[in-house]
């Protein structure tokens, strides 16, 4: 199948996923547990990606897939040809307190890049897509990063890890954002926060993430100008476009502003009076 009929499959398999999200918040019928100790996760996150998973073999029989709750084992990275990388609810903690930043992704990688991205939000109306080399859109209409050279003036989206001992480290990069940066945003979703630097909303995010957090908005955002990379250098053995430990997407004449001032940060190279 060609890489334009595969990303209006996932569009379309994203949009049924959407309505299942809205349709169980509707309801509230649904229960919440703490998986790996921390991590937020609910009946309705199993069951969008059961059905993302089941429309994608009905469609695509055989093809791999690497999906947050379902087949969540990494190894598939280093290992497969071509890939699916689904996150069903990317926004768990927000969908369960009923806030509306809620997003389902779905990216399919090829021979180490990363050839289409859907991030579709059911509560805000909007479908993120892009295709490799040519492009990045909202609802059809093409989209783009912002074009700002002034690090001052940048609006920075991050988040945090559910781990809580891996944040204190963070804090460091968090006041010199908010030191050198115009202010930061925390709004729970990788995949959109990703998706509001590919329309300049945001200028610039940052964190570590999972696969599936990332691969579908890191494209998008990519197709839509922003500069996109790593802090410190990857690992050989997985792609590129899935590892997502320390990544930076902005705006691309801040690019290498932001980074200097983010590893300044973990360096503690930095003093406020
Ligand atoms: C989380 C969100 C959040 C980010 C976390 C992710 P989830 O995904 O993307 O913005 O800060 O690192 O784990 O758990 O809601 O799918
Ligand atoms: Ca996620
Ligand atoms: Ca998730």
């Amino acid at each position: 199948m060609l890489p334009q009929q595969r990303l209006e499959l996932a569009i379309d398999i994203a949009r049924e996923a959407g309505e299942k999200i809205v349709a169980a918040r509707h309801g509230q019928a649904f229960n919440q547990r703490l998986k790996n100790g921390q991590e937020l996760v609910t009946d309705v996150d199993v069951a969008v990606d059961t059905l993302i998973s089941e429309r994608l073999e009905a469609s695509l029989p055989g093809e791999q897939r690497l999906s947050e709750e379902l087949t969540p084992d990494r190894e598939v990275m280093s290992t497969a040809e071509s890939l699916w990388v689904i996150d069903p609810i990317d926004g768990t903690v927000n969908f369960a307190h009923g806030l509306r930043h809620v997003a389902v992704s779905i990216a399919w990688v090829s021979e180490g890049k990363t050839r289409l991205g859907v991030v579709h939000a059911p509560f805000l109306g909007e479908t993120y897509t892009a295709l490799y080399g040519q492009g990045a859109w909202c609802n059809g209409k093409p989209i783009h990063a912002s074009r700002t050279g002034n690090l001052q003036r940048c609006l920075v989206a991050t988040g945090f890890p559910y781990r809580r001992d891996s944040r204190p480290p963070l804090m460091r990069r968090l006041m010199a954002v908010l030191e050198h940066c115009q202010d930061v945003r925390r709004n729970g979703s990788a995949a959109l926060d990703l998706c509001d630097v590919a329309c300049g909303r945001l200028d610039a995010y940052y964190e570590s993430v999972s696969p599936w957090d990332f691969a579908a908005g890191v494209l998008i955002a990519r197709e839509a100008g922003a500069r996109t990379g790593h802090l410190y250098p990857c690992p050989k053995g997985i792609p590129e476009d899935l590892y997502g430990e320390n990544i930076l997407v902005s705006a691309p004449e801040i690019h290498a502003e932001l980074g200097d001032l983010l590893r300044a940060a973990d360096a503690n190279e930095l003093r406020y009076d």
